[in-house]
């Protein structure tokens, strides 16, 4: 069973919150986390790369409710931002500017401008043109634009496709032969100032293998960039440690430290690391409620109140969450596909899953607090869930559930 949650005479617990009382009191479907796994995940990360220097970027993109963010600003935590609105999430939780980084291939000119007038530590930079652009965006606003390139290893990751993101046919990162000569021309730009090199190779990694080699060809490439008098201050080994969803056996946070530890040998350059899922994605259930049992010939389905549009993960990648019932029944369990209520086949949470079900009860969908609610849509007019987050036997709503005002709100009929 995942952490922090534990069953207590036939009823699930979350920390010491009883969670039939949470689906009673804020509804379903609802999303709970846990603050003590979000922080345990965070000092985990932090306590095993000791006394090497080091920053832990929390990755903003996995789960941005404001309270989580503001949860391990409070801890001096950093934070990767792939958008203008990730960094005004940031900001307004109180994350200091100077520990922010700013990933993505995309970012806009008004993005950059903005985190140029914040003052964040760092942009990963994803192609030359990119670099032009804030190289010209600092001039014009009287700035130096602090600049690791983001370099892509070509090294698998071993994952899901959609999600491995380090190899020559991916989108992502600077080819790591033109690396060196973009570097050379960075050093030349008025309005740039190096300050690191960057990799992602993917997400749910399950093995240390793929960031050992990884870290492989960026020491390789800071070296010959220091033997030109380039100097590199920090190395970004971006995020990607996998959670155990099923039975993988991904490393612990000490093993994947010791790893990159290992590999670093007597560089005491700072590491940074941008870790989203595991930090967040063992700290989340999601609550939905059984409204319907469908007894059809070949198959039993479970109709309940949550839907892809609320967790995408299932349909998106074929991703399999374990599927508990809340208050567990005595009565002989049948296989059920948990559906819910969009008009897609792909709706589903779960399939072939044995459970003892009557209408009514709630199930919590585990190990959702990463890319579940920020993956979440309005698809079929549907308003996103509430979040509550528990501390002990306490709840807090950190978001309230959508109503149907707020998402109408900006919308015109047209005048005929
Ligand atoms: N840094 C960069 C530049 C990233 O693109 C990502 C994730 C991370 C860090 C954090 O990776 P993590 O530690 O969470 O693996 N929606 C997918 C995952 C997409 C990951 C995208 N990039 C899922 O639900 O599995």
């Amino acid at each position: 069973m995942m952490k922090n949650l534990s069953e207590r005479e036939g009823t699930l617990y979350f920390e010491s919150t009883n969670l039939e009382q949470v689906a009673q009191q804020h509804g379903t479907p609802c999303y709970v986390y846990s603050r003590n796994g979000i922080e345990e995940n965070w000092d985990a990360f932090d306590k095993a790369f000791g006394s090497h220097p080091h920053l832990v970027c929390y990755a903003v993109k996995a789960n941005s409710n404001l309270s989580i963010l503001s949860l391990l600003a409070k801890k001096g935590s950093g934070f990767d931002i792939v958008s203008g609105g990730e960094l005004e999430r940031v900001l307004r939780a109180g994350g200091k500017a100077e520990n922010i980084v700013f990933s993505g291939v995309g970012k806009t000119n008004d993005e950059i401008k903005f985190a140029l007038e914040k003052g964040i530590r760092c942009f990963n930079v994803e192609s030359e043109s990119e670099l032009e652009h804030i190289n010209d965006i600092a001039i014009a606003n009287n700035k130096v634009a602090p600049v690791s390139l983001r370099i892509n290893p070509d090294v698998d990751a071993k994952t899901h496709p959609y999600i491995a993101t380090g190899l020559k046919e991916n989108k992502f990162g600077i080819e790591f032969e033109s690396a060196q000569a973009i570097y050379l021309r960075a050093a030349s730009m008025k309005g740039i100032r190096i300050k690191g090199i960057d990799v992602h190779i993917g997400s749910q990694l399950t093995d240390t293998q793929p960031f050992v080699d990884a870290l492989d060809r960026v020491l390789q490439l800071v070296n010959t960039l220091e033997s030109q008098g380039v100097t590199i201050h920090h190395i970004d080994m971006g995020g990607g440690l996998g959670i155990r969803y099923e039975s993988e056996t991904p490393p612990s946070h000490v093993d994947y430290a010791q790893a990159l530890l290992k590999k670093l040998g007597a560089t005491k350059k700072e590491i940074l690391i941008e870790p989203g899922r595991a930090i967040v994605g063992n700290a989340g259930v999601l609550l939905t409620k059984v409204e319907y049992l469908k007894h059809n010939q070949d198959r039993n389905f479970a109709i309940v109140d949550a839907a892809m549009n609320d967790l995408m993960r299932p349909t998106l990648y074929d991703a399999w969450h374990a599927i508990t019932p809340v208050t567990s029944r005595t009565s002989t369990p049948q296989a059920y596909d948990i559906v819910g209520p969009v008009c897609e086949t792909g709706d589903w949470l779960g399939k072939n899953r044995q459970l003892s079900l009557e209408e009514g009860d709630v199930l919590a969908v585990e190990n959702v607090g990463a890319y579940g609610f920020t993956m979440s849509s309005n698809y079929n007019t549907r308003p996103r869930c509430a979040e509550i987050l528990v501390d002990g036997d306490k709840t807090h709503i950190v978001r309230e559930r959508e109503k149907l005002d707020d998402l109408l709100k900006g919308e015109n009929i047209f005048p005929v």
